[in-house]
């Protein structure tokens, strides 16, 4: 079978390639030429543990091919995923352009029976609003009748682990209308039913309503654990220990309930926006993810709040902040509460030097007047803080003795928790985490 993604980023180069791996003839669009061009020469435009090594062994057999062009990959695709970013306006909608444009490429190109999957997290029913596009673009280009499925099929790929998260999901979510469809979904993903992986087949709708119930209540679990970090702060608990005891009740689960500068990344700041946006429009309110986001936002200015009370006061000091990404085992910058944090800092005026073993290329083009140091000693070189924004498994294994000789003052704030507090008092340190 040929299938196509239209988009090559984050999501659309590693839904192709592991689809490629499952031994379909895949084909990834992208309208930026120079990242085409880089991924047919074998370079990957992102940092994602075991995707350059599937790209390259799945284009060296011929299973992934990479183009600019969407019309020709979507005359030889039974299958056209979208893929492309949808991201919030200033209101918090979702800004649908990309999608759009997309399926009018699709309309005018179409040419027999296609099915059309939305990857992309989009509001609910933008499948409907696909297809309209598509059909309009169809009969535009002078084809009358238009045959083609639009479904959904959700992603849940966390960053960083995104490969292992596609070969060996907890689940599949189809959402499709007709039958066809759903059989040709099936079979894309059929070697996972060696595994045993559950599918969930439903309405577009129910699937569209999955993605985005299934990342707003994370992102409420990440909120409350926080909101509960701050009282353990005031009452003398480790919040550590609360989580856990949480966690061992089946019901609660002992997933995300890490604490922490509050979430980040591409998908829950603007996934919860969107949630409350279109509910909105469709007359529900959303009283719960509001409030998530509001504490979420609330969360970055109390990181900072408790880097002011440990260094006593931020103007004019020299702060190391260790990690940049939104979490470890990415390049990916956008929303990271590590930026957000060294932006709130500045404002207070403090100066910057940080590390991060992957985006300082991408937290550059984010950030002004940081310095990038060559490690985390050298970030710590002379600094009155030490702030851990990131939790890069490399951190945890640093010399201590060396971080500490490294600072002009022995403070630390641990964002992530990543250190335990009476070994950072027995080094000599100042420390404080969060809900500890
Ligand atoms: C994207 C969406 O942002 C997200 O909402 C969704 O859940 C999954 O897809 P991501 O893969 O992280 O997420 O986006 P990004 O890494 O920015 O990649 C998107 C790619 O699409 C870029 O390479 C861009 O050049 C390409 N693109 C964009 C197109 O090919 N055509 C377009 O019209 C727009
Ligand atoms: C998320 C979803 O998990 C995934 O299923 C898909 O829908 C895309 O969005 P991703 O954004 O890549 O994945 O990372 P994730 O691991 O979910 O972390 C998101 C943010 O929450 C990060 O900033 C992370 O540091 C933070 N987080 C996560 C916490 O602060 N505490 C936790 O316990 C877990």
């Amino acid at each position: 079978m040929n299938i196509s993604v239209i988009g090559t980023g984050y999501v659309g180069l590693v839904t192709g390639a592991c689809f490629a791996e499952f031994g379909i003839n895949v084909t990834c669009v992208d309208k930026d030429a120079a990242k085409i061009e880089a991924l047919e020469r074998g370079e990957i435009p992102i940092f994602e543990p075991g995707l350059e090594e599937i790209v390259r062994r799945n284009a060296r057999a011929g299973r992934l091919h990479f183009t600019t062009d969407t019309g020709s990959a979507v005359k030889d695709s039974l299958v056209v995923f979208i893929a492309v970013p949808t991201p919030p306006q200033p209101d918090g909608a979702t800004d649908l352009s990309y999608v759009d444009s997309v399926a009018r490429a699709i309309g005018s190109h179409l040419d027999g029976y296609k099915v059309v999957v939305t990857k992309s997290t989009v509001p609910v029913r933008t499948a409907e609003r696909v297809r309209a596009g598509i059909t309009e673009a169809a009969r535009a280009s002078g084809k009358d009748s238009v045959t083609c499925s639009v479904c959904s099929n959700p992603e849940f790929l966390r960053e960083g682990s995104a490969v292992e998260d596609f070969l060996r999901p907890d689940r599949v979510v189809i959402g499709a209308d007709d039958e066809q469809a759903i059989a040709i979904l099936k079979d894309l993903y059929k070697p996972l039913n060696l595994i045993e992986v559950p599918f969930v087949v439903t309405s577009v709708a129910a699937a569209e309503m999955i993605k985005h119930a299934s990342n707003a209540f994370l992102a409420t679990k990440i909120t409350f654990i926080n909101e509960i970090a701050n009282l353990c702060e005031k009452v003398g608990a480790d919040v550590h220990d609360v989580a856990r005891a949480m966690g061992l009740d089946g019901r609660i689960g002992r997933k995300f309930l890490h604490p922490g500068p509050g979430y980040g990344g591409s998908c829950f700041p603007k996934d919860t926006l969107s949630l409350v946006s279109f509910s909105e429009e469709l007359g529900v309110e959303q009283r719960v993810v509001s409030a998530v986001i509001e504490a979420n936002e609330f969360q970055r200015r109390r990181m900072v709040e408790k880097i002011e009370a440990m260094t006593g006061g931020i103007e004019g000091r020299t702060l190391a902040v260790l990690g940049l990404s939104f979490k470890p085992n990415t390049d990916d910058v956008r929303l990271s509460p590590a930026i957000d944090v060294i932006r709130l800092l500045q404002e207070r005026g403090a100066s910057v030097r940080a590390y991060d073993p992957q985006a300082m290329e991408r937290a550059a083009a984010e950030l002004e007047n940081v310095v990038f140091a060559s490690d985390a000693y050298d970030a710590a070189r002379g600094a009155d803080a030490l702030i851990l924004a990131t939790e890069w498994n490399e951190f945890r294994r640093l010399d201590l003795a060396r971080i500490h000789e490294a600072l002009r003052e022995p403070v630390i704030v641990d964002m992530r928790n990543i250190y335990e507090p009476p070994e950072m008092e027995r080094l000599g340190f100042r420390y404080a985490g969060v809900g500890r």
